[in-house]
């Protein structure tokens, strides 16, 4: 996948694997933009592409306050920083993965979604790992308007899921996470690659309006993971065992 930006020369794209788990809207990608650093306007059927940076809190921030793309030159992410390009089809629910099995999420400690030039948008960075905890569960709204990104952001998933399993703490009321300790890349026995949920909300360039988030919403209520069953991989296993 092309990625144009200075930062591709400096940075690794990490593993990364889209599935598309239902949905599948015959239709084609009329989309011809492939970088995460460029303006776009999509429709339903087309795929588009944005960025993940892990880093640091503190390197998403230029003199600790003004949050500035990772596609702002001014933003200079030092070489701590690890980008992941994804191009999933615009309305359709996806899960991502990034496989921890090359990848120690806290090694970098928060993720920022990102996407856009003159039109940037990008999400708050949201906690991933630390060397006590890692959450490997996450939801990321897409909003768009007449098929331009307006806003990325991260659904707090809450901890009905996990409470009342010894496998998972609550941190903040906000997310379930592992003990970093139990992550098979720190010599335990959960995969803690993580999964990223999408949602698409608001309009496309026809103004037909993008829906997979009220889907992700009704959905949530009966777990998503039987949502992801095709997925055969520890990934799936390592949540079967918990629900
Ligand atoms: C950020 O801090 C540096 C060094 O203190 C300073 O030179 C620069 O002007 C500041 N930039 C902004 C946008 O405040
Ligand atoms: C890891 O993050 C959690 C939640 O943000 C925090 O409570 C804890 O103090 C952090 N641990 C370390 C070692 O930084
Ligand atoms: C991650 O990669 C390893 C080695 O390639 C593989 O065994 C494992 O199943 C993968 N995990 C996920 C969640 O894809």
């Amino acid at each position: 996948m092309a990625v144009i930006s200075p930062w591709t020369t400096t940075l690794m794209i990490t593993i990364m694997m889209i599935t598309t788990v239902m949905h599948v809207i015959d239709g084609s990608d009329n989309n011809p933009v492939y970088s995460p650093c460029a303006d776009t306007k999509v429709e339903r059927s087309d795929g588009f592409t944005f960025g993940i940076a892990f880093a640091s809190k503190e390197s998403f921030q230029r003199n600790g306050t003004v949050q500035l793309s990772p596609c702002d030159s001014r933003l200079s992410l030092s070489s701590n920083a690890q980008i992941s390009v994804f191009r999933p089809k615009v309305d359709e629910i996806s899960l991502l993965s990034v496989n921890s099995s090359s990848f120690n999420p806290d090694a970098y400690g928060f993720m920022v979604a990102f996407a856009g030039r003159k039109y940037a948008a990008r999400s708050p960075p949201t906690f991933v790992a630390n060397g006590t905890y890692t959450v490997t569960s996450f939801t990321l709204v897409l909003e768009f308007n007449k098929g331009r990104l307006q806003n990325l952001y991260w659904k707090k998933d809450g901890c009905s899921k996990c409470s009342g399993s010894s496998d998972f703490v609550c941190l903040n009321n906000q997310h379930c996470a592992f003990k970093t300790s139990s992550c098979k890349n720190h010599g335990g026995s959960v995969d803690c690659s993580l999964g990223i949920q999408l949602a698409f909300s608001g309009t496309d360039k026809h103004l037909s309006v993008l829906n997979s988030w009220y889907e992700v919403a009704n959905l949530r209520q009966y777990s998503l993971y039987g949502l992801y069953s095709n997925l055969k991989d520890s990934l799936s296993s390592q949540y079967s065992k918990i629900f």
